[in-house]
Formats: C-alpha cells, structure tokens, sequence
C-alpha cells in the first residue's frame, strides 16, 4: 500500500527547510525558495558519499547524510501516523551507479534517523521488483531506463518465473529533471537578453522562483505543444526597484532542442550498458521507464527510435517505493508475498593500488557486476624497498586502472605491518575482499610468511567521525520535523 503524505500526495519533493531545531520538507520547503532562498536545501542525493561535503545554512554546516536523515524521519513520522504503528526498519533505495562511499553514507542517514536498515537496494531492481513479480514466467531480458529529479539509472535485468538478477548497470548521479530545468532558466535569461535587452540581475529570489517556473512549464510541455511563462523581473533605478511583467514563450519543440544533448547523454550510456551485456536491442523484451523525468515525449521517442519499440512508462513514480515494499516483505518473510529471489550485484569494480614496473596502477579484484555477497582473494603483493616495514594498502573502487582518474581517491587506507624487516620483493601479501548484499566491504591484508592481518571495514571508512556522528544524532533528538 502507498501512505500519501500530509500533503496527500505520495511523493515528497527531497527539499528540506532549515531553521533549526526546525525543518520542513516537502512541497512547503519547495515553496519556500521564494522567499527564503538560502534556508532551503535540495539535490542531497547527489552529494553523498562526497567527502567533507557540507550543506550551508546560515552560520551552520550539515553534512549530506543529516539532511538524508531528516527527510527518512519525515517519511517515518508520517507513515508511522498513518499506519498507528512504530517503525523501526527499512528498505532504502539508492541509484544503481551509486559508488559504495554513497551506499554507505545512505546506510548511514538510515541508522542516524533510527532505523534499522535491512538493505539497501537500486532503484531500477526495486522498479523491475514491482513490475516484474507478477509477470514471472518465461525467462526474458528487460531494460530500466530511470530519469529522475537529479540522477540518472539505466539496469538491464534478466527475469524468470523465480528470480530477478541484474546483468549490467550504468547510469550519471549528476543527470536528472533538474538539468532540463537549467536548461530552460537558461534559455529565459537569453531570451531576456536578445529580446528585450534585459539583463536578469543577481536574485537568489528570483532565482528560486525561476527553478519552481521552469520546471512547472516542462511538465506542462509533456501535454502540450507550447507554454508562457511569466514573472516580474526586478529593475532597479537609484535606490528604486520597479518590477517588470515579462512573458518568454517556450515550445515543446525549443525545449527539445535545449536538451538535445542531455537526452544524447542518456543514449550513450545506454547504448554502453547494452555493449557491457553483451546484448543488441531485440534481446530485450520489455523497455521499462521510470521515474518523473521519463514522461517527457523526447524519452519515449528517443527510445521507440533506438529499440523499434514503444516502451512502456511503468508507474513512474511510485514502482520503485512499492519495489522496496516487495524486498523488505521477502526479506522478513511476509507469507502474502510469494517467494522471489533478487539477486544483488557489486556496482563497480574493486581493486587495490600497486606498483608495476615504477607506475602505480590499479589492479581489479573483483569486478563490477559479481553477485552478492562475494568474495576474493588475490596474492602476489609486496614491498618495494629494503627492510620496510609495512605497506598501505589502498582501495579503488570503479573501472579505471590510472589512480589519477579517480578524483576523490581511494575508499579506504589502511597500513599493514610487515615486520620483520625483510628485502625488498620478499614478503608476500594477500588482500582479500568481502562484500555483503548491501554492497557494503571489508578488506583485509595478510603477510603469508608472518600471518599478520589487517583489515577495514570500508563501511567505517567514511569522513565522519564519532563525535560529528554523536553532535548530528543529539541535534535530531532535538529536531521539530513537518
Ligand atoms: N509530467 C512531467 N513531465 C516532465 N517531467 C516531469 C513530469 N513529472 C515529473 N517530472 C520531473 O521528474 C523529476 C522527479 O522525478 P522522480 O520523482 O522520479 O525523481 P526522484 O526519484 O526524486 O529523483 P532521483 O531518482 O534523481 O533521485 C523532476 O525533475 C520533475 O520535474
Ligand atoms: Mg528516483
């Protein structure tokens, strides 16, 4: 069943008012922007995991994972009015491109709003869950193409009577609605420029009242063929402001024309998620689109030119919340739900930094698509100079063997000791990996000749440390969230 919030909707816009100890999140936070700007936080989904990101407001920082926390709790507190009941766990889903640094930090808004979480799970798997469990039968091959607010997934799925098991993923966390809303506040900025000679002053206000125009004129252009918008622009003479009524027509056409490339974008990475399955267009049977943004015609018509086919707009919006429904009732075992294997599998590749012939490079442990859990061991590593005594064992984590393209680093550093002091080549170290079904990795090093071990646990691994943790935990106890 889907709760519909206060707002009697059964989406809530992931935008958060901040005022502390006060926060709203929703429609009234959106609305918000024009008149408080500054006091209102969106698009944190793309900041998580990203080390020592901070979220301003006023003369206070929070990190991404507070913000996701408080959005959890609103979501929580409004079931749990809904449902008489107290809610202690959950399924929480994230883009399938996710990196393991942004699973973790997911896991760890869950545990910080107080709840269990039971997985973590992509999106497009949950989507083709709820699509999926009630079209068991022949083996096929479908495809997710999932076009959000900020985030971009595309999965390919094999599906049979019993199980779902994702075969290749690919997608850009920085690509959703709210780029084609850009592209329109920027076509109005240089329709006011060449038309009218007008150039738009610096506005956070104005500005916020902008985003909500555009992006209110590009779900009307998925109905019809051209729409006005109008605002009053502000002008200011001496220390007077006159406010200026201006009118920029948009037509569907145009705006397809803007986002032209945006929507190349999308092909591109699908057409490489294909190439990563090995797979051609007609061994998929059923193209999937979910999410807000797959409405827009220009999605279904690029898709219908790629595949030959229409594809089907699947519950856009709600298939990925009843997915996550469906995984939690087969994890705890609820007998209305009949038995349905999903099979997880390690987003992107893991590998460690090591030196071959004087050139640090990557090498690949286990790579991007193995099943969960799993786990791999590799040996051959060791000391590059004489009598050291020990090494650091750095962990990649995506496709590239150059460290360098990698621009937040490794995920995890951690030291092993490699005493005693031995020549340079001599010991001979292991690393292992192991990863769960949530993704989430423990790491460990071994000296094969001494049997001394380290280890990380990935998970743990993160740029928050325990008193940030303890100070964000006390300030939401304290949080009045509507
Ligand atoms: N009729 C429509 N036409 C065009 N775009 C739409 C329409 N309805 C919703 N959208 C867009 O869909 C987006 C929201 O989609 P959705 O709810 O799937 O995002 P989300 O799941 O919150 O975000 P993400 O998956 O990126 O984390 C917004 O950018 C919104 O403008
Ligand atoms: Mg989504």
């Amino acid at each position: 069943m889907v709760i519909k919030n206060s707002d009697g909707q059964t989406t809530t816009p992931s935008a958060v008012f901040i005022d502390p100890p006060n926060y709203v999140v929703g429609e009234v936070a959106l609305q918000s922007t024009m008149t408080e700007p500054l006091r209102v936080v969106q698009f944190v989904k793309r900041f998580m995991g990203v080390p020592e990101h901070r979220v301003q407001v006023g003369d206070q920082s929070f990190s991404p994972e507070f913000i996701s926390s408080i959005i959890l709790r609103k979501i929580v507190q409004e079931a749990e009015e809904a449902l008489g009941e107290h809610i202690t766990q959950a399924v929480i889903t994230v883009p399938a491109y996710f990196t393991e640094t942004q699973r973790h930090a997911t896991y760890e808004a869950g545990a910080l709003a107080g709840l269990t979480v039971l997985r973590i799970i992509s999106e497009p798997t949950a989507a083709a869950l709820s699509y999926g469990i009630s079209r068991r039968g022949r083996p096929r091959n479908i495809l997710v193409y999932d076009l959000g607010g900020g985030t971009f997934d595309v999965t390919i799925l094999a599906i049979d009577n019993d199980n779902l098991n994702v075969l290749a993923i690919g997608g850009d966390p920085h690509l959703g609605g709210k780029d084609f809303d850009d592209r329109i506040m920027n076509y109005i900025e240089d329709e006011l420029r060449e038309k009218f000679g007008y150039e738009l002053e610096p506005d956070p206000s104005l500005e916020a009242e902008l985003r909500l125009k555009a992006e209110a004129a590009k779900r009307q252009l998925t109905g019809r063929p051209s729409v006005p918008i109008t605002f009053k622009a502000k002008r200011s003479l001496g220390n007077m402001d006159t406010y200026i009524p201006v009118r920029v027509e948009l037509s569907r056409e145009k705006f397809e024309e803007i986002c032209n490339d945006l929507i190349a974008r999308t092909e591109l990475l699908l057409e490489n998620v294909l190439l990563k399955a090995n797979m051609g267009w007609e061994d998929i049977s059923e193209t999937l689109c979910v999410g807000g943004s797959s409405r827009m015609p220009m999605v279904r018509e690029m898709l219908t030119r790629l595949s030959g086919r229409r594809p089907m707009l699947h519950d856009p919006d709600e298939c990925v919340a009843k997915g996550a429904a469906l995984q939690a009732a087969l994890l705890v075992k609820d007998e209305t739900v009949e038995e349905f294997g999903v099979g997880h599998v390690l987003a992107h590749s893991l590998g460690v930094a090591t030196v071959k012939s004087e050139k640090t490079i990557i090498d690949h442990i286990i790579p991007a698509l193995t099943p969960l859990p799993c786990s791999q061991t590799r040996g051959g590593y060791t000391t590059t100079f004489d009598g050291q005594e020990k090494v650091q064992v750095r962990i990649y984590e995506g496709e590239s063997g150059d460290p360098q393209a990698y621009p937040t680093g490794p995920i995890g550093v951690f030291n092993l000791d490699t005493r005693p002091p031995r020549p340079a080549g001599k010991p001979n170290i292991t690393v292992e990996f192991r990863c769960d079904e949530n993704g989430r990795i423990i790491a460990v090093a071994r000296d094969a000749d001494t049997g001394r071990e380290s280890r990380v646990m990935i998970s743990l691994a993160g740029d928050r440390d325990d008193t940030q943790v303890e100070e964000e935990a006390f300030m939401l106890s304290q949080a009045i969230i509507s």
